[in-house]
């Protein structure tokens, strides 16, 4: 589980944690893993492994892979979750930024998928939920970097499923909509709970199909934006709507 101490990654641990599952939680701040981590074997009993990684660094996704082999940790169930946001127009934000951010939100989340899916593959079970977001259904101005990298994230994973239909492995995208977290502070109408999200992932980890999106109002806006509208119609009602947020104008 990467992201796993807040937000939704840690609604997503608890359910898990809920159904009895010994977890491993990944995310950069140690100290608030180690915390959730006695919390979730206090009120669960669930033995929860810890490991600080920042996961946009070179590198990590395939150190990460190597600490669960030398701990003898095979894994039943990835969820890719770790992400974060930029806002802003994109000729006023740190080219730096942008990287980082494609790095941890698409190349962690297909270098994690592709170093773990094979022994799942070989023992023909286990699960990969990989959070995408209903940015990945249309372009997003003042959020582009962060919607294209949630595109990739359902593309990638759409893919994967198609892949991996036969050989007893759950690969899904999940899609939230905006999900009331350290993330996404501004009031909004339809804002869901990261509970809600969490529910979600639990039902499509129980699913067939290859991506779900959190919600029926959600479901129904990704429907319109992505499928029914021009993209470029798409990118011009998205920059009416989040242009004050953006800008404050
Ligand atoms: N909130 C929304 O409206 C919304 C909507 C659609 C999709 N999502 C997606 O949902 C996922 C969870 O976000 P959230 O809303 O729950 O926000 P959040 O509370 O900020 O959670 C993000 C998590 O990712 C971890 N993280 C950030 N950078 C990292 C890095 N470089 N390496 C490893 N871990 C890192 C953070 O922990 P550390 O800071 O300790 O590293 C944190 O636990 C993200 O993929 C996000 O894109 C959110």
């Amino acid at each position: 589980m990467t992201g796993a101490a807040t937000g939704i990654g840690a609604a997503i641990t608890e359910r898990l944690a809920g159904q009895g599952m010994h977890l491993v939680l990944v995310a950069r701040d140690g100290t608030r893993l180690e915390a959730e981590a006695k919390r979730l074997h206090a009120e669960h009993g669930a033995q929860v492994s810890t490991l600080a990684l920042d996961l946009s660094h070179q590198g990590a996704p395939s150190r990460l892979a190597e600490w669960l082999a030398g701990s003898g940790i095979e894994v039943d169930v990835l969820v890719n979750n770790a992400g974060v946001s930029l806002m802003g127009p994109v000729a006023d934000t740190d080219a730096a930024r942008v990287r980082g951010l494609i790095d941890l939100n698409a190349g962690a989340v297909a270098e994690l998928t592709t170093l773990l899916l094979p022994p799942m593959v070989a023992r023909r079970r286990g699960a990969i939920v990989n959070i995408a977001s209903t940015g990945a259904y249309a372009p997003a101005p003042y959020v582009a970097a962060y919607a294209a990298s949630k595109a990739f994230v359902l593309s990638f994973t759409q893919a994967v499923w198609a892949e991996t239909r036969r050989t007893g492995v759950r690969v899904v995208a999940v899609s939230p909509g905006p999900t009331d977290t350290a993330m996404n502070t501004r009031r909004m109408p339809g804002k869901r709970g990261p509970g809600s999200v969490a529910d979600t992932v639990m039902s499509a980890l129980r699913g067939r199909g290859p991506a779900i999106v959190d919600g029926r109002l959600n479901t129904f806006q990704t429907f319109v934006f992505g499928r029914v509208l021009p993209a470029s119609a798409a990118a011009r009602i998205a920059e009416r709507s989040l242009r004050k947020a953006a800008l404050g104008n």
